[in-house]
């Protein structure tokens, strides 16, 4: 009988946009069950710390993932992968719809969008077809908060191609985790104090009562590379947060 899940000894797993919050936990949780992990990021101080705080068999490898030739002279010189995670943050295409710069919307595209697309394209004659692929895209891709129809489009365009993926490439598996606010240095843009008075009041909000921690998005990973039955799916991570009122 095969195992029901898997272990991630021996197993080597890629973490695009691994230097900092929802990347980096999961590089960790990867890396503490075993695997040999890579996380990537543009820049090198922060992959070096990076690498530092997640220990085990984990190095680091610069690149910009908004740069076609650069994803592709990583995945030549990748070797082979069992499970590819991406977790590439964009922050352009949030605010009122009526006001949104598409100029900036479409910056959010090339961002995000793009880069998942094009690595999960270049990854795959690398990509252990017994293995996954997990990307990371946003629970504004199913909500309906206002100020994120742009957000919503590009992490929808992403998720709207799991499903049929997942078919077309099978036996690798395709999964998304949909994250809510989770406290990553994402966020550092804004002001701390308006960060807690955002995070309280979301919190204030969200059945969970708190916004998530990345090691939570990180668990939800693992969980989808782990299970061997899991394709096609997109998880919502989010305390609830996007669950329908009926408002
Ligand atoms: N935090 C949230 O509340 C939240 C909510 C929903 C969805 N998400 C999604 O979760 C994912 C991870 O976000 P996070 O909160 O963990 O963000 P983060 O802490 O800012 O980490 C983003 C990672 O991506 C790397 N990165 C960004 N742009 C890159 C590029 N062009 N090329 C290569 N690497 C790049 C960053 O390193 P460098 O900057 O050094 O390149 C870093 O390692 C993103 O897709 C984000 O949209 C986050």
């Amino acid at each position: 009988m095969t195992a029901l899940t898997q272990t991630f000894t021996e197993q080597r797993v890629a973490v695009m946009g691994g230097s900092s919050g929802i990347g980096e936990a999961t590089a960790a949780r990867f890396a503490a069950d075993g695997a040999e992990v890579v996380v990537t990021g543009r820049d090198q101080g922060r992959l070096d710390a990076a690498i530092e705080r997640i220990g085990g068999k984990t190095t680091a490898y610069r690149m910009d993932a908004t740069d076609p030739d650069a994803i592709a002279a990583f995945f030549a010189q990748s070797g082979p992968i069992d499970h590819l995670v991406i977790a590439v943050s964009g922050a352009a295409g949030s605010g009122a719809f009526a006001e949104l710069d598409l100029d900036r919307l479409a910056a959010g595209f090339e961002g995000k969008f793009w880069p998942q697309i094009r690595i999960l394209q270049a990854a795959l004659p690398r990509l252990n077809t017994n293995g996954s692929a997990t990307l990371i895209t946003a629970a504004s891709a199913r909500a309906a908060f206002p100020g994120t129809a742009g957000l919503a489009a590009i992490n929808g365009a992403v998720q709207a191609m799991v499903p049929p993926l997942a078919v077309e490439l099978a036996p690798l598996r395709i999964n998304a985790v949909a994250p809510g606010v989770i406290d990553t240095p994402w966020w550092d843009a804004l002001p701390a104090e308006e960060r807690r008075t955002l995070f309280d009041g979301l919190a204030a909000t969200t059945p969970a009562g708190r916004v998530g921690r990345p090691e939570e998005v990180a668990g939800a990973v693992h969980m989808l590379a782990a299970n061997g039955f899991i394709t096609g799916v997109v998880i919502d991570c989010t305390g609830g947060a996007n669950l329908p009122t009926g408002r």
